[in-house]
C-alpha cells in the first residue's frame, strides 16, 4: 500500500487525487483541505480541514497516516513552509522547500535568477526601491510596460500597459503605490505574443516536461475583456498548440533545466516538485512570463489524465532523498 498526503482542496487538487487513484501501486489518499472538496473527499481514505499555514496540523496528520510522501497543489503552504516543515518530521514531498519556492513567491527573485545564470528568456526590466529614475526607465520602452509587485498576488497583481493604464506617467503612479507598502517593484518591458504553459516534473538533475497547454485569461469570448487569473485551459487533441512550433517547446524546456542547475547552484538544495513555466511565444523568440512552483489550476487538469506512467512511481522518483 501507498499512502500519499494531498494538499489543496481545487480542480487542481482533484485531477492529481484522481491521477493518485488511478496509481497501480495501491494508493491510499490523505488529503489536507482549507475547505471540503467532496470530490477530492470520495477519493480520500481520510482527511483532515484546516488552513494552509497550520503545519504542525499538517505535519500531525502525515504522522498519523504514516504517509511515505506528500505532494503539494497550491503555493500558499508553500510559501508557508509546509515542504520544510514536512522533511524535519521525516516526510518527503513532491513540491519545493519555502527558498526554492521563490521561485514562485518572489517574481525578482526569478528575473536576477536568469540575469545571473545568463538565462535566455528574461525580457528588459528593472527593480526599483524608490520611485527616482522609474519614469526614465518606463519612456524607454516603446512596446509598453508591465508593473509587477513582487509577491504572491492570486494571478490579479500585475499591471499591463494598455489593460490596467495608458501611460508611463500613470504606470509611475502605481509603481508609487506598491512602493509606499514598503516593497520593491518589478518594471517590464511588455511582450506581445502567444502564451503558452509548460508544466514540468522536476528531481533537482532531471526536467522532463508535460505537454503545453494555453490557459485563457480574457474574461470573454473572442479575447475580449479583463485580464484574470485564468478561465480554463486547452490544448488539441494530438496535445499540441497551433500557434506553436516544436522550437519553442524545446526553448521552454531548455530555460526550465538551466533554471534547475541554477537553482542548485544559488541554494544547494534540489528542487523536487512541479516547474511550471508560464511563456510568451514572440517574434524574438520565447520569454519568461513567470514561474509557478507546482501545477497550474485548471491546467493540472489538461495534462494529468494524458499520464501513461504510474504517477505514484513518478512522485516516488522526484520526491526521494539524495
Ligand atoms: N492557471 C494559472 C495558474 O495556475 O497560475
Amino acid at each position: 500500500m501507498t499512502k500519499v498526503l494531498l494538499i489543496g482542496n481545487g480542480a487542481r487538487e482533484h485531477a492529481i487525487a484522481e491521477a493518485i487513484k488511478r496509481s497501480g501501486c495501491d494508493p491510499r489518499l490523505y488529503s489536507y483541505m482549507k475547505t471540503n472538496n467532496p470530490g477530492i473527499a470520495s477519493l480520500s481514505h481520510d482527511l483532515r480541514l484546516g488552513n494552509y499555514d497550520d503545519l504542525a496540523a499538517i505535519c500531525t496528520f502525515a504522522k498519523d497516516a504514516g504517509i511515505e510522501f506528500a505532494i503539494i497543489g497550491p503555493e500558499d503552504p508553500l510559501q508557508n513552509g509546509v515542504v520544510d516543515a514536512l522533511s524535519e518530521a521525516g516526510f518527503p514531498s513532491v513540491g519545493p522547500t519555502r527558498s526554492l519556492a521563490r521561485l514562485e513567491t518572489s517574481k525578482i527573485f526569478t528575473r536576477r535568477l536568469l540575469e545571473k545564470y545568463s538565462i535566455p528568456g528574461n525580457p528588459r526590466f528593472k527593480v526599483f526601491d524608490t520611485p527616482h529614475a522609474i519614469l526614465d526607465f518606463l519612456k524607454t520602452l516603446e512596446e509598453g510596460s508591465v508593473i509587477k509587485p513582487d509577491g504572491l498576488t492570486g494571478g490579479k497583481g500585475v499591471m499591463v500597459q494598455g489593460d490596467h493604464f495608458s501611460t508611463p506617467e500613470e504606470a509611475l503612479l502605481l509603481c508609487e503605490t506598491i512602493l509606499k507598502t514598503g516593497a520593491p517593484v518589478l518594471v517590464e518591458e511588455r511582450l506581445d505574443g502567444e502564451e503558452f504553459s509548460l508544466q514540468c516534473f522536476c528531481d533537482g538533475k532531471t526536467v522532463v516536461a508535460t505537454p503545453a497547454v494555453q490557459d485563457h485569461k480574457r474574461r470573454f469570448e473572442g479575447d475580449s475583456g479583463p485580464n484574470t487569473g485564468g478561465m480554463g485551459s486547452y490544448s488539441y487533441p494530438d496535445r499540441s498548440l497551433p500557434f506553436l512550433i516544436p522550437s519553442d517547446i524545446e526553448d521552454g524546456v531548455e530555460i526550465t533545466r538551466k533554471i534547475s542547475e541554477a537553482l542548485f547552484k544559488e541554494t544547494g538544495e534540489l528542487y523536487k516538485g512541479i516547474m511550471y513555466g508560464g511563456f510568451m511565444a514572440t517574434k524574438e523568440g520565447v520569454k519568461l512570463l513567470e514561474y509557478n512552483a507546482r501545477f497550474g489550476d485548471p491546467e493540472a487538469m489538461n495534462v494529468l489524465p494524458l499520464i501513461k506512467s504510474d504517477f505514484i512511481e513518478v512522485c516516488r522518483a522526484i520526491s526521494k532523498v539524495h
